[in-house]
């Protein structure tokens, strides 16, 4: 109301300034800052939401968890509909990419895609471990894994049946460990995902302490010199998008919810 009350007078303002001659047109603040922080969540200055779009946009980095002030505004992001239309936005996107390719049907056009948060949603256990605001649990979220029933992104599902429809050939590359190769691929399989040119998983042993963004373009280098073209490559880190060998086009969809170097 208050908003709205202020909104008119600036109105007023603007319509009075207008009508007389001898002033020069002024700009005024025709909307005043309210919006998407308007349940007054804030982290040192900035809304929640500017927070995200920061996040988002790479501008702030390495961070290790969601601001605990920012918990719930992360929360209603993750599970409302912003989240699901966001994502839509992304990957209706690589669609419109893809479609417009004249591609030479040989076989080696490949799609590279993410696993976690890009693929299969693990949306259910961070709604039950505090939507990224509690640090990092291994432990937990390993045995999460283990259980393989983590669902589908639901907009990256579509992509994928139209991407193969294309003639596209589509390659996992994850940071999950080999050991997990089964469960993974048993997953995938249980959700949609139901063929694919290779599921990378990360070798430990070659990768030893190794950042995504050097151990992925690693894996995007052997793809590119045993004759793959990387035409388009999907993640929700920058570390799936940056680096070498990137691909033609990149891709980011939406994670509010942690940070992967
Ligand atoms: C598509 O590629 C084929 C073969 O490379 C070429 O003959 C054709 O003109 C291309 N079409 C368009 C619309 O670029
Ligand atoms: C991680 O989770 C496990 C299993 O729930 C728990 O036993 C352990 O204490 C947790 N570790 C930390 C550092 O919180
Ligand atoms: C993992 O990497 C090591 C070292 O490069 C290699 O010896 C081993 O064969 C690899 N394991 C698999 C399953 O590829
Ligand atoms: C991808 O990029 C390479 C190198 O710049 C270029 O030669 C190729 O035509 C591009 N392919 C597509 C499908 O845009």
């Amino acid at each position: 109301m208050k908003a709205l009350v202020a909104f008119l007078l600036v109105t007023s303002i603007v319509a009075t300034t207008h009508g007389s001659e001898e002033k020069p047109y002024q700009i005024h603040p025709l909307r005043l800052k309210t919006g998407s922080g308007k349940d007054g969540a804030t982290v040192q200055g900035i809304t929640c939401a500017s927070w995200r779009l920061a996040v988002e946009a790479h501008n702030i980095i390495e961070w290790s968890t969601v601001p605990a002030e920012c918990g719930n505004y992360v929360g209603n992001y993750m599970v409302g509909q912003h989240y699901r239309q966001d994502s839509k936005a992304v990957n209706r996107e690589a669609y419109f990419y893809a479609r417009a390719l004249n591609l030479t049907q040989d076989g080696k056009n490949i799609w590279v895609f993410d696993i976690d948060e890009t693929s299969l949603s693990n949306l259910p256990y961070y709604a039950e471990n505090g939507f990224g605001v509690e640090p990092y649990n291994s432990t937990k979220f390993n045995a999460w894994v283990d259980k393989g029933i983590a669902p589908a992104l639901p907009e990256t599902i579509k992509l994928y049946d139209k991407l193969l429809n294309l003639g596209i050939k589509i390659v996992f590359i994850t940071g999950r460990p080999l050991s997990q190769e089964k469960v993974t691929a048993s997953n995938l399989k249980n959700v949609g995902y139901h063929t694919w040119l290779k599921l990378i998983l990360k070798n430990t042993t070659e990768y030893p302490g190794t950042t995504a963004v050097v151990y992925k373009s690693a894996e995007r280098k052997k793809l590119v010199k045993s004759g793959y073209r990387i035409i388009g490559n999907t993640g929700d880190q920058w570390s799936d998008i940056l680096g070498t060998y990137t691909g033609n086009r990149t891709f980011k969809l939406p994670d509010p919810l942690y940070y992967i170097s």
